[in-house]
């Protein structure tokens, strides 16, 4: 048969494969596709189908022009066969030996299958993942095959090996059941690029990638397909076993080197996890602390303990602190300790400030480091204690003991995770999970990816570790601290925060991305995106205050309940807030609120009594009919009395300018707002620099939807 012919038969094939893999393989969002949809993909992915094409050129190019010179070149040296005699002497011709099986039906089938089926999976593959458009998974599957070819390159050149067949002179079994067929394959490979077998690599490949995938159809499928290939090479007696093992570990050896490069957890990992160099520059630095604490404590009864994230390996390389308690016998006076607690930490750190929790400790630098000097007592159970960071050591045992190696770095993932949306720490600033709660998730649920795929079927039930029902407590989250019942360590984490963690849990395993970990500024909008984004309605107003140099965890929760009651008088006065903002930025806050409109014309609709009750009916008429201020009615609407009359403030700027100082803003930030404070208007945002916070607002994007 004519070689145009055959080639044009393996074509057809190929596309009447794809009608119904089409609709078994594809994910059911695809069918939903328009044309804008397929666009957008393809330019987004661009570089790489570029990338992916070249090498299907490349390759026709070796295979045409380059092979032949640098093979006769070789063969001079290594024989004519390559190194196939070499590969011989090991396996000994036991895929020869399969001629010897050959029978007309199962060489019908391995030949169709090395030839149609095979041929079509390889393309189909990148197809179905190029359409789902999940970013990583995409790119790992665009960059495998290039990735392979690159590395195959250099054997393909200077590792000549005949196939199996030709070096004991059989017959080609493609050449036995579709004549003519040999001149159209070796025009995509050669006869002595056996080693290693990028059939086996693209086979285990499609395996590898089904299986990072959620694809459950594929998984089922490529292990067969897998299967099938590699049977297909030794039955038709083309490939070595060694090509076979080759070809199998390039595939594995692409998929790992691709997935430390492009999942999102592994590059996450590798900028918060430490390197060897690091951890010993920190436990240097910690060994030095340690040793001149106790010199500091020396025959005063007082232990010197290492906790927190460095004493359990669970910190973060870039925001490391240091937590060193001294732990005082539970007999010292409280003044005493804290006497002494402080004035031992002013003397093993370099430079000290004071910082407040429920009680004063030290806060300074060591060798580089930030460090927490913290006194506490010494207790013999975290039920027993005297003050809460007494439970801090049987936090740090607990761990410790619990959790494993491995785990550690699953505790590194989720930390990052929150801190990346912005809830990561028990503090004001983002209300939310601290780390010792992290550690007790992971060890809840053994792994970064099983807390998120929990996380959205946490109730009000809770999570405890060990017995004893959470149920008493009144908060969003519970977890009960497995060495104190009476604790719930989830305390801080709000009902927002928690909405919060729940949409990124879900999202991120829909579609897993860096920008959960690390997310990207927000670009400021300019003045045009703005404005059209707003309409012709007149919506934002904001005031600017001064604040007070206090610590943050004083003054956050009061700005943010200044913003809660600010907006509250807005609606109270009938203008709808959609979005609230508040920032804090050095020595002022900005609170910025966009409304339905700042400006209301229509009059204020006053309900009253309900039409039957005469009493009051009687009264609410008589009062409105000769008001002022009445622009309409009463009259009665369904079953009550309404009236319309003219609102006390129409616009926005005048209500805030009036009546900002009558509500309860804090007792910091009040006594500012008397001292005077910048009412700002639509067009004063415009302005720099509180534009780019005017985006943030009408965007109100979370933090991993910035792209
Ligand atoms: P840190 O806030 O330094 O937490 O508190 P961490 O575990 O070291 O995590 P990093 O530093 O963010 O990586 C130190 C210890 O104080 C206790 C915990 O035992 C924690 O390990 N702690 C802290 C609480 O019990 N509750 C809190 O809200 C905060
Ligand atoms: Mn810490």
């Amino acid at each position: 048969m004519e070689t145009q012919l055959i080639a044009g038969i393996i074509l057809g094939l190929n596309l009447l494969l794809f009608v119904p893999f089409f609709f078994l393989f594809v994910p059911k969002k695809v069918f939903r596709y328009n044309r804008q949809n397929l666009f957008k993909i393809l330019s987004k992915y661009k570089l790489y189908i570029v990338v992916l094409g070249s090498v299907f050129i490349l390759q026709s190019i070796e295979v045409n022009l380059v092979d032949r010179p640098t093979t006769t070149w070789l063969m001079q040296y290594i024989g004519e066969d390559g190194f196939a005699p070499f590969f011989y002497s090991i396996e000994n011709g036991w895929v020869a030996s399969m001629a010897d099986y050959w029978c007309k039906p199962l060489l019908y089938y391995f030949v169709f299958f090395y030839l149609v089926v095979y041929s079509f999976v390889l393309w189909f593959i990148p197809v179905i993942f190029l359409l789902n458009d999940k970013e990583w998974h995409t790119r790992f599957v665009l960059l495998f095959y290039p990735m392979m070819w690159a590395i195959q390159l250099p054997f393909l050149l200077f590792f000549p090996v005949t196939n199996v067949y030709k070096y004991f002179g059989l017959q080609s079994t493609l050449e036995m059941i579709i004549p003519g067929v040999e001149a159209s394959f070796y025009t995509v490979t050669s006869i002595n690029n056996c080693f290693p077998s990028l059939h086996i690599g693209f086979a285990v490949s499609a395996v590898i990638i089904a299986f990072l995938s959620d694809n459950k159809r594929l998984k089922g499928f490529t292990p067969v397909f897998s299967l099938s290939v590699i049977l297909a090479t030794i039955y038709l007696v083309i490939h070595w076993l060694l090509d076979v093992l080759g070809g199998a570990l390039l595939a594995l050896l692409v998929g790992w080197l691709l997935w430390k490069k492009l999942n999102p957890q592994s590059i996450t990992l590798s900028r918060v996890k430490p390197s060897r160099g690091e951890v010993s520059r920190l436990k240097t630095a910690v060994a030095l602390l340690e040793d001149k604490a106790k010199n500091e404590v020396k025959g005063k009864g007082i232990e010197v303990q290492l906790v927190g994230s460095v004493a359990k390996d669970t910190y973060l390389k870039d925001s490391i602190d240091i937590d060193l308690f001294l732990l005082f016998p539970p007999s010292t006076d409280w003044n005493e300790l804290e006497a002494e607690g402080l004035s031992i930490g002013k003397r093993v750190l370099e430079k000290w400030e004071l910082k407040y929790a429920e009680h004063p400790y030290i806060h300074g630098d060591f060798g580089g480091y930030e460090v927490d000097v913290v006194p506490c007592y010494k207790v013999g159970s975290a039920k027993n204690i005297l003050s809460a960071v007494d439970r801090t050591p049987f936090h740090t045992q607990y761990i410790n003991a619990a959790l494993k190696r491995r785990q550690r770095n699953q505790v590194r993932l989720l930390k990052q995770f929150l801190k990346g949306i912005g809830i990561y720490g028990a503090g004001a600033e983002a209300d939310g999970f601290s780390g010792y709660l992290c550690e007790l998730l992971i060890l809840r649920y053994g792994s970064f990816k099983k807390v998120l795929d929990h996380a959205p079927k946490w109730s009000k039930e809770g999570l405890t570790l060990t017995e004893g029902s959470p149920s008493k407590f009144d908060s969003s989250l519970v977890f009960i601290d497995p060495v104190d019942p009476n604790r719930n360590v989830a305390a801080a984490v709000t009902g927002r925060s928690l909405e919060i963690f729940e949409k990124a849990s879900d999202a991120y395993l829909e579609d897993p991305s860096i920008r959960f970990f690390f997310p990207l500024e927000p670009k400021p909008l300019n003045v045009e995106e703005i404005r059209s984004r707003l309409g012709r309605e007149e919506r934002l107003i904001g005031f600017e205050v001064k604040v007070p140099v206090i610590s943050s965890e004083i003054l956050l929760p009061q700005i943010k309940k200044a913003e809660r009651n600010a907006r509250s008088l807005l609606e109270e006065n009938g203008f709808n807030c959609k979005h609230a903002l508040h920032t804090l930025a050095g020595s002022k806050t900005l609170f910025l609120f966009e409304l339905e409109s700042v400006v209301l014309s229509e009059p204020l609709l006053h309900r009253g009594p309900l039409a039957k009750d005469e009493e009051n009916s009687k009264k609410f008429t008589e009062r409105w009919t000769k008001n002022k201020r009445t622009i309409k009615g009463p009259y009665v609407e369904g079953k009550r009395w309404v009236v319309e009359i003219e609102r006390e403030f129409s616009n926005a700027y005048d209500l805030l300018n009036k009546k900002l100082m009558k509500i309860n803003l804090g007792k910091n930030i009040k006594p500012q707002i008397k001292e005077g404070y910048d009412l700002l208007r639509q067009e004063d945002l415009f302005k720099e620099p509180y534009r780019r916070f005017v985006g943030k607002l009408i965007e109100a994007k979370y933090p991993w939807e910035y792209k």
